[in-house]
């Protein structure tokens, strides 16, 4: 997809990844319309984007999880752009830790933002996607939701549910003018990694956000199915999980003691 001049919404564009594909997409001419809760963080993004970029952008401030928001979103859209070509369903949230640790309001917060909003939100898009002609839906998964890591099981069942139900909506819209790619991103430099300890020796080497968007929008450009992170030695570990799962096991096992104190406060809900 040619991106200049496409109207696209991007949930929790305020911060991070979300902030970073606005920031690429107004330099190439796209309009925006950006989301997230903290109605402050998102004024000022609004404005750094329009003063640095020159682009047209707008901000909406709500709760995704809240339907009345997510029916406002759609609404003030269409009113502001006539139509909306591109959904980028990016916010989200993460409360690490043992799953008996993990209260049940906060595995439902972690479903709700991470798996029904997009689901909902994609459903409330689609009209106006249809209507496009050329629509896209992009959906912001995890590399977690291709291989579990202890200590994220809520968020692994929330974002691998992302990951299927982009798959099979993509087959379903197929011939129907409405693209579906998801998005695998590693551990990337956001707001959202401050309280994980957790360091390179255990699989969380920060990649830079402008690398992994760069990738983002390469693969809208193109059409793809999927952006994955991490070239050959991800690719590798992936065929491992798959072929040989008791040696992921056997690696995590030695590292969990480690792992579990550094991402005990991991918690961006
Ligand atoms: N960073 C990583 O290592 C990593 C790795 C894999 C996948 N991801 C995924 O990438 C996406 C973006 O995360 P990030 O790392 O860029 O985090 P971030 O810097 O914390 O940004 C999250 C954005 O989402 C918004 N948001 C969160 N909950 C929301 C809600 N309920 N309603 C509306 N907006 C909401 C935030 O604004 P407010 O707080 O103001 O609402 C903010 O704009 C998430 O889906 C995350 O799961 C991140």
């Amino acid at each position: 997809m040619d991106m200049q001049g496409k109207r696209v919404v991007i949930t929790g564009g305020s911060s991070g990844i979300g902030f970073e594909i606005a920031r690429q997409l107004a330099g190439k001419r796209a309009r925006l319309v950006l989301t997230g809760r903290r109605a402050e963080a998102l004024a000022e993004a609004v404005a750094t984007l329009r003063e640095t970029t020159g682009a047209e952008v707008h901000g909406i401030a709500g709760d995704i999880v809240d339907p009345a928001t997510q029916q406002h979103l759609v609404a003030q859209s269409q009113a502001l752009f006539g139509g909306i070509d591109v959904l980028v369903n990016n916010a989200g949230g993460v409360r690490a830790g043992r799953l008996e640790k993990t209260t049940e309001a906060e595995l439902r917060a972690m479903i709700e933002v991470d798996l029904i909003a997009p689901i909902l939100l994609t459903r409330a898009f689609l009209p106006a996607l249809r209507a496009s002609g050329a629509g896209m839906v992009v959906n912001i998964a995890s590399g977690i939701a291709q291989m579990g890591v202890p200590f994220y099981t809520g968020y692994a069942a929330a974002k691998a549910g992302l990951a299927r139900f982009g798959e099979a909506l993509r087959r379903e819209l197929k011939g129907e003018s409405v693209h579906v790619m998801t998005v695998y991103p590693g551990a990337t430099d956001t707001r959202m990694m401050t309280t994980n300890k957790a360091d390179a020796s255990m699989g969380f080497a920060l990649q830079p956000v402008a690398d992994v968007v760069g990738s983002i929008i390469a693969g809208m450009e193109e059409d793809a199915f999927e952006v994955v992170r991490g070239g050959e030695v991800r690719q590798a570990m992936l065929a491992q999980n798959r072929d040989d799962p008791a040696a992921i096991d056997a690696r995590f096992l030695a590292l969990k003691p480690q792992l579990e104190a550094a991402v005990r406060d991991h918690n961006a809900l």
